[in-house]
């Protein structure tokens, strides 16, 4: 029997994504232009800069990702697309491609959430069935527990009030002098210093819902470093003080994301858990899981790093959705939040 090829597009936030795969998942090609020396400068991702960039880059993506998949444009059998979450302009550069294709090659159109995808992320890595699971995707803009009953069935059981995960480690690598993208430099940095040096506080961790709650722990770290009177951010610290708060920050969200991934398996009974996002790439936070996971008598799914940060293979969850034929329509829009 043929098999049905599909082409996903993501250009959600700064990473432009084009990636090849099969209605038995398998991923022919998935390539990633990152846009990270374009919004490096101003210190976080600025919208405007990353929809011209996506406009520039997706078509060349688009070319690679089919020559690596050694597939020609009419042999596609669907196309996916990331609409929502993300940046509004970057998310239409996305759709409007998307919708275009399907239209000129006469085949399905496919919608699929983000967020959804990167717990999706697992199942491709995973290569065979992780649901009934709890899902936790920790990235740049969301941080939230999913009960997640099918591939198509998410309930969302808690989510971050504030900042995101990843959004707390890049504004404290913004205080601590390391640059843009945060969290692999806090990482980096934080490999040498002890993560008990500051207790800085854990949100919500004694609290029954499973929410998050991470503006406060930026805040802190910016008292520690400067005191509690801060009128201006003050310069980065010397060297094993950067270490020590960069540690001890790190430690702080490593366990508030433990502790409410653990409470989400124990009220739930479910004994798989799937981490997905940015944020899942930091190593301190996968051993963590995986001694949690142990511990629980939990299966942990953590996909490789590559599937971690964004990526349009992850959009294969658009399989599941076209094997129930739930085509999406040509008016399709992009949509910057879910509510
Ligand atoms: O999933 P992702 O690529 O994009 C969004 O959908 O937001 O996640 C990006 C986020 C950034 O905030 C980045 O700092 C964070 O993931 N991140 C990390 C690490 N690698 C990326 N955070 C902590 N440790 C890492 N190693
Ligand atoms: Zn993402």
């Amino acid at each position: 029997m043929t098999r049905t090829h599909f082409l996903a597009l993501e250009t959600s936030c700064d990473e432009t994504a084009a990636a090849v795969f099969t209605d038995d998942l398998e991923v022919l090609a998935n390539m990633v232009a990152s846009q990270t020396e374009l919004h490096a400068r101003f210190g976080g991702v600025v919208p405007e800069v990353a929809a011209r960039a996506h406009l520039q880059r997706l078509l060349p993506v688009i070319d690679e990702a089919l020559r690596t998949a050694g597939i020609r444009l009419d042999q596609l059998g669907a196309i996916a697309v990331h609409n929502t979450p993300g940046l509004v302009g970057a998310l239409l550069v996305g759709v409007s491609a998307a919708k275009m294709l399907a239209l000129a090659l006469e085949v399905p159109l496919l919608a699929v959430n983000h967020i959804e995808s990167h717990v999706y992320a697992c199942r491709l890595a995973a290569g065979r069935d992780i649901f009934p699971c709890i899902g936790l995707v920790v990235s740049g803009g969301h941080t939230t527990l999913f009960h997640c009953k099918s591939a198509l069935q998410f309930e969302r059981l808690g989510a971050t009030r504030d900042d995101a995960a990843g959004e707390a480690f890049d504004k404290v690598a913004s205080l601590l002098g390391l640059g843009f993208p945060g969290g692999p430099a806090v990482e980096h940095e934080a490999a040498g210093g002890d993560p008990n040096t500051h207790r800085f506080p854990r949100a919500l961790l004694h609290d029954e819902r499973l929410d998050f709650s991470f503006s406060g722990l930026k805040t802190a770290v910016l008292y520690a470093l400067a005191g509690p009177n801060v009128s201006k951010v003050p310069p980065p610290p010397p060297g094993q003080t950067r270490a020590d708060l960069a540690a001890s920050f790190q430690q702080a969200v490593v366990d508030v994301l433990v502790a409410k991934s653990r409470q989400a398996l124990r009220r739930t009974g479910l004994t798989r858990l799937a981490v997905g996002g940015g944020v899942a790439a930091n190593r301190s936070l996968r051993s963590a899981l995986e001694a949690m996971a142990k511990e629980e008598g939990t299966e942990l799914f953590i996909p490789p790093l590559a599937l971690c940060t964004d990526n349009a293979a992850m959009a294969a969850i658009a399989v599941e959705k076209w094997r129930r034929q739930e085509w999406a329509s040509l008016d399709l829009d992009a949509v910057a939040t879910v509510g």
